[in-house]
C-alpha cells in the first residue's frame, strides 16, 4: 500500500480516502442511520458491553470510527465514560453538534491518539471493515495498545466471505473513492487474538434488512 505525507505524519493512503469519502456523506449518513436503525440485538450488545465495562474494568472507552455520535450518546446513556474519534472531520462536525457534552476528535485507529493502557474499554463499530486486511493486525494491536489490563473491545462488523467491495457512490449517490473488505468472522476473530485479546462471546446477526451479508458482535478482553 502506497503512503502519502500529511503534514508531519506520514500515513497510509488509503486513510484519505476514507476520510474524504465519510466527509462527502455524512450528512446523509447522519440523517438515515440514526442508532434507532439497530435492531433490538445491536442495542443489547451496547447495553452488555456497557455492563461489562462497568462491572469489570470500569475506565474511561473510546467509541472509535464513531461517525456522528449517536452510538457515543447511547452509550454514555448506559454510563460509560465515553469519547468518540473518527477519521472524518464532517462525522466529528456533526457528532459534536448533537452531543455537545460529550468529545469528539479527529484521529485514526490506525495510530490513537490515546496513551497506553488507559482505557476501560474499545468500541469499533462497523467502522474497521475500511481498514485493507494487511493493516488490520496494527489495527488491533493500537486497540490492544490503549486497553488497560482486563479492558474490553466490543466489535461490531460485517461479514462476507474474503469480499473486496470498491463502490463508487453510496448513501443515495454521493461519489465514494473508499473500498471495502467483508472478512470471514474466523479470520476476524483470528485477528483479534492474533493482538493477544481473549475473545470471550460472539452472535452473528442476519442483516435485519436481508440481503445475505450477515453482521458479527466480538466481545473480547484484555
Ligand atoms: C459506517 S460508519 C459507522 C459509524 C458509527 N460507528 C455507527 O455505527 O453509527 C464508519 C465510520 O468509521 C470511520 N472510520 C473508518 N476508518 C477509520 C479509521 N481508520 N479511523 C477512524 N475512523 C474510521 C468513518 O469515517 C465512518 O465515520
Amino acid at each position: 500500500m502506497a503512503a502519502a505525507s500529511v503534514g508531519w505524519v506520514t500515513e497510509p493512503a488509503f486513510l484519505a480516502a476514507v476520510s474524504s469519502s465519510y466527509d462527502t456523506v455524512a450528512d446523509t449518513f447522519a440523517e438515515r442511520f440514526p442508532p434507532s436503525r439497530l435492531g433490538p440485538l445491536g442495542h443489547a450488545m451496547l447495553r452488555a458491553f456497557a455492563e461489562v465495562v462497568l462491572a469489570e474494568s470500569n475506565g474511561p472507552v473510546a467509541d472509535v470510527g464513531c461517525g456522528p455520535g449517536g452510538l457515543t450518546a447511547e452509550l454514555a446513556g448506559h454510563g460509560l465514560d465515553v469519547s468518540g474519534v473518527d477519521l472524518s472531520p464532517r462525522m466529528v462536525e456533526l457528532a459534536r453538534a448533537a452531543h455537545p457534552e460529550l468529545t469528539f476528535t479527529v484521529g485514526s485507529m490506525t495510530a490513537l491518539d490515546l496513551p497506553t493502557g488507559g482505557l476501560g474499554g474499545v468500541v469499533a463499530h462497523f467502522s474497521t471493515h475500511h481498514t485493507p486486511p494487511e493493516h488490520l493486525p496494527a489495527v488491533f494491536a493500537e486497540f490492544r495498545r490503549v486497553l488497560a489490563p482486563g479492558g474490553h473491545l466490543l466489535l461490531g462488523t460485517h461479514l462476507g466471505a474474503d469480499e473486496y467491495l470498491r463502490p463508487t457512490e453510496a448513501y443515495g449517490g454521493h461519489p465514494v473513492s473508499y473500498e471495502a473488505y467483508l472478512l470471514p468472522g474466523e479470520r476476524i476473530a483470528a485477528l483479534i487474538e492474533g493482538a493477544g485479546l481473549t475473545i470471550t462471546a460472539r452472535l452473528d446477526e442476519p442483516n435485519p434488512k436481508g440481503g445475505g451479508r450477515s453482521f458479527a458482535y466480538f466481545f473480547a478482553r484484555n
